[in-house]
């Protein structure tokens, strides 16, 4: 029986906690069509169906099933980080047919009575989490954290707290379909959708719904300032924004970790921000480490060090036959990384995802050297996403930056298949749908890979 199996059991013995104010496990209209789904319409959306396994499906359009309910006519979503975790399994909880998707933009197709500020064909762009706006956390607009929209047990017992609902993101985040789809029910309507202006297309509003969120959560968190030498593990859509916002911070630099299939992202980010130094890490003469090197790079290391790729990559055996038998669900071997390589009373701080627990954790180098280890979170997007607005307004973030595909929806098995192997120089991505509009200026044009 795989993990995600077994906690699905664990689950349905423990039964759901009691706090959710908004329907949970609905993550796809096909698993109850009276009660959640349109029949007047079906749609494509991507669906997990396994393992290593995702397919575009067709499926009922989503109803609306609660007062502040919106649904969305999708105009756009993509690929993040986070779907291949889930992808590979390393989520628990997920089930076959869980329509994925946690980043997406769209227009307001209908809206419950309880919805008030949003009109029809508003363009809008969803946050990843699900916010209720009006618990402790989200009173402080720490949504990723709102403590009424998941009553998942296994996380609260796991983690002895529980974080927000997320779209597409596994019945362990309270599931709820997601946006890679036509159509897409958002719950608390209201709450979790911010308008679009005019001025600011798709091709860069969509990335409010996280990477530009997460990027600048990692950095302002971990506390990045001026004159600050930084270090980031993970050239992909975070970290390379995780790059520009250090710059922003005012980091003196900024030293670029990546290698094996996706060696050319560091040269991809360099290309985008000259001041950019870069490591590839599996390229390191022998006798010569990551810690070793950023030392030669800087007296004493880097002060901060961001993590920006996940606990699931193994770099060495040890670890990868740990998680394989499942002795642990996490490596240490980046963090212990970060933590070494860091000058004495550095900080460090983790965005990529981290499921559960991890062996041979350096805990003495943390104690004895003062290093200060900061968990992030899952990014709180209500908390930045209006100024983020302004700033893609104001051109001081710049999400065509990272900006490389746009493709169908229709495709999306095959996004899946070529973003996990790094390949054709995949960065980020633009999704499609029938109802987009054609491709804004400065944006790519649209790849096919069916023919
Ligand atoms: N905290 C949040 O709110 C939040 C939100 C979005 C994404 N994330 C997470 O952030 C992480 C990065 O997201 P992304 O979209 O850029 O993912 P990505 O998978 O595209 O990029 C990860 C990069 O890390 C690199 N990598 C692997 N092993 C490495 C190692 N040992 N040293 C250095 N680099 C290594 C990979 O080659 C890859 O280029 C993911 O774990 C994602 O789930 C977190
Ligand atoms: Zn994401
Ligand atoms: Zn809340």
């Amino acid at each position: 029986m795989s993990m995600s199996q077994a906690a699905n059991l664990a689950e349905k013995a423990m039964g759901h906690k009691d706090n959710a104010i908004t329907e949970q496990n609905m993550t796809n209209p096909a698993r109850d069509r009276a009660k959640y789904g349109d029949e007047s319409e079906t749609m494509k959306a991507l669906a997990w169906m396994g393992k290593n396994d995702v397919q575009v499906i067709d499926t009922p359009k989503p109803k609306i099933i609660e007062d502040r309910d919106v649904i969305l006519k999708v105009t756009g979503s993509t690929i993040c980080g986070s779907d291949l975790h889930l992808l590979h399994g390393a989520v628990i909880q997920l089930q076959k047919g869980d329509i994925l998707g946690h980043e997406f933009c769209g227009r307001v197709e209908s809206m419950g009575p309880g919805v008030k500020g949003l009109e029809i064909g508003q363009r809008v762009v969803a946050s990843f989490q699900i916010a209720c706006g009006d618990c402790m956390y989200c009173k402080k607009k720490l949504s990723s954290q709102c403590e009424r929209t998941n009553s998942n047990s296994t996380e609260h017992m796991m983690y002895g707290g529980n974080t927000a609902g997320m779209f597409g993101y596994s019945h362990f985040t309270g599931g709820f379909a997601g946006g890679q789809a036509e159509y897409v029910r958002v719950p608390l309507g209201d709450v979790n959708l911010l308008k679009l202006p005019d001025d600011v297309p798709d091709e860069k509003g969509l990335y409010l719904s996280d990477v530009l969120a997460t990027s600048w959560n990692c950095v302002v968190d971990t506390g990045v300032k001026e004159g600050d030498v930084v270090a980031i593990w993970g050239a992909g859509p975070i970290g390379e924004m995780a790059a520009e916002m250090s710059f922003t911070q005012g980091a003196a630099r900024v030293i670029m970790i990546d290698g094996g299939p996706a060696a050319w992202r560091l040269d991809f980010c360099k290309e985008k921000m000259p001041k950019i130094e870069t490591i590839d890490y599996t390229k390191l003469p022998r006798g010569t480490s990551v810690v070793s090197k950023l030392k030669e790079m800087e007296h004493g290391g880097p002060d901060v060090a961001l993590e920006c790729v996940a606990g699931e990559y193994a770099k060495g055996w040890a670890h990868y036959f740990e998680m394989l038998l499942g002795v642990e669900t996490d490596t240490s071997e980046i963090v212990n990384e970060m933590i070494e390589s860091v000058k004495n009373y550095g900080r460090c701080g983790i965005t990529g995802v981290y499921v559960g627990y991890t062996n041979h954790f350096n805990i003495g180098s943390l104690m004895e050297r003062g290093i200060r280890l900061i968990g992030n979170g899952q990014a709180p997007v209500h908390l930045y996403w209006e100024q983020l607005l302004q700033m893609i307004r104001e051109g001081k973030t710049d999400p065509y930056k990272m900006l490389t595909h746009r493709v169908k929806v229709e495709e999306m098995d095959e996004v899946y298949k070529t973003y996990d192997a790094r390949g054709d120089h995949m960065q980020k991505v633009f999704v499609q749908t029938r109802f987009s509009d054609p491709p804004a200026e400065g944006s790519p044009a649209l790849k096919t890979f069916k023919s």
